[in-house]
């Protein structure tokens, strides 16, 4: 049996044993009040819960950020009690919104997830805008990332056109932390100025490229790169040893160092428990929705470069979302300060991705 069959099998055994009898003898207005009651404390205890875990995609006042669809609408309102309480317990695949139920390997209690239900449909959403700021917990606003104009033009000189001078800054920009300065691989990525990949024919490359490969490091780009981006950058992988055939000099491919300063690592704690407890649990311990960041292992290996792409690109096909279109340069900056700081106390656990 489903769980908002359950759920609503329980509320009607609560409404005979209960309001039935408790209706037969006081007034109506008495009856009122004490399902305004029931109501009141369903949507109060879930306004903190909200803060925590869902203002981060669905914002403070539920008015949606990004992709991200608002809450705080009639259509949403109206959605029955049945299909509100699906949406939440499972999440829906291949999207951003997790399964939250505990029977789903969630964190919430199913009368945490009926209190939901009731929260969505009855609460005022100014007012949960109101406590989202008190707590703290107000999500940044959406910064999407831009390649300049300046940046481009600086690199014209090489040859072989606009299109390999902009492959090869997007390839700087986004790809090397992991792929490394000379696409020859690091420790996380395998190299790209690879034969193997060459002789696969190129709408396979974009593709890969476009979608990410489900459940590595390897995140989706089309939502963070242009498809003319892109096709640059697999113009790029392909025409790499004409390149160094024809003796033009890479530019330095500059390894972002990310500074740490008190201040950064605070600010980065701050946006950690808005947006990455919820799943990566406290301190980045872990949760049953993600592995613990705070983890040895996973710090010593992966350079601040790679962790800060990690960030910004999410992991394809797994809940771990790319932040880059919603969190600005100083935000990602600032975890990675904030995840690096972790690294002399953190314990040894096997990471889950270096494994693969
Ligand atoms: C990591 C981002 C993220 C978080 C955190 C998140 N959601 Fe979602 N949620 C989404 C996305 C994306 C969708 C739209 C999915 C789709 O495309 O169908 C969604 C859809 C929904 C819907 C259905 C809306 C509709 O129009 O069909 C509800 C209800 C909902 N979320 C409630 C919640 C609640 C309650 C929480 C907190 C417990 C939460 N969400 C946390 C990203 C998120
Ligand atoms: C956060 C680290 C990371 C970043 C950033 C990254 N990649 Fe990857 N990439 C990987 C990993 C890990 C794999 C190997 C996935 C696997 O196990 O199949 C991979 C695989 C690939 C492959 C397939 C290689 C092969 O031999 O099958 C291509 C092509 C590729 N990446 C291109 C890119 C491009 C282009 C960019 C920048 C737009 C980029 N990657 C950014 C981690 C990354
Ligand atoms: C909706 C849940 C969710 C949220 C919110 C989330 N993550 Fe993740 N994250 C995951 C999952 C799941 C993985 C593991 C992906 C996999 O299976 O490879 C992950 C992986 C990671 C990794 C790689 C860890 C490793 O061992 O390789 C880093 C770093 C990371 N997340 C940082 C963050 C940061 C920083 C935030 C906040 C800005 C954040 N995450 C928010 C679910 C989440």
């Amino acid at each position: 049996m489903t769980l908002p069959m359950k759920i609503t099998g329980f509320l009607a055994t609560l409404v005979i044993l209960v309001i039935v009898p408790i209706y037969s003898f006081i007034e109506p207005t008495h009856q009122e009040s004490l399902l305004d009651s029931y109501y009141t404390t369903a949507v109060l205890s879930s306004t903190d819960l909200y803060a925590e875990n869902c203002a981060v995609c669905h914002g403070a006042a539920g008015e949606g950020i990004g992709d991200t669809p608002a809450l705080n609408t009639d259509a949403v309102r109206t959605m029955s009690e049945n299909d509100l309480s699906k949406v939440i317990s499972r999440g829906r695949s291949n999207t951003l919104m997790a399964a939250w139920a505990a029977e789903e390997g969630g964190i919430f209690s199913n009368s945490q997830i009926a209190d939901f239900t009731t929260f969505i449909q009855q609460t005022n959403w100014d007012y949960v805008g109101t406590r989202v700021a008190e707590l703290g917990l107000t999500p940044p606003e959406v910064i999407e990332m831009e390649v300049s104009d300046e940046m481009l033009s600086s690199l014209s000189a090489i040859d072989g056109g606009e299109i390999l001078t902009e492959g090869l800054l997007v390839y700087a920009e986004n790809c090397s932390a992991c792929h490394g300065a000379n696409g020859s691989g690091t420790i996380i990525a395998p190299s790209i100025d690879s034969d193997d990949l060459r002789a696969r024919p190129k709408e396979e490359i974009i593709q890969m490229v476009n979608s990410g490969i489900n459940g590595t490091l390897m995140a989706s780009w089309q939502n963070i790169l242009t498809p003319e981006e892109i096709n640059a950058t697999v113009d790029l992988i392909y025409r790499w040893p004409e390149l160094i055939e024809t003796g033009v000099d890479f530019p330095e491919v500059e390894v972002m160092s990310i500074p740490s300063s008190p201040e950064l690592i605070a600010d980065g704690q701050n946006l950690f428990n808005i947006a990455c407890k919820s799943c990566h649990g406290v301190d980045g311990y872990g949760s049953p929705m993600a592995p613990a960041v705070n983890n040895q292992l996973f710090l010593e290996e992966t350079p601040d470069a790679a962790i800060y792409q990690i960030i910004a690109g999410g992991v394809s096909g797994t809940l771990m979302p790319a932040w880059g279109s919603r969190l600005s340069d100083y935000n990602l900056q600032s975890l990675v300060a904030f995840l690096r700081s972790m690294e002399p106390s953190a314990p040894a656990i096997l990471p889950p991705i270096l494994g693969n």
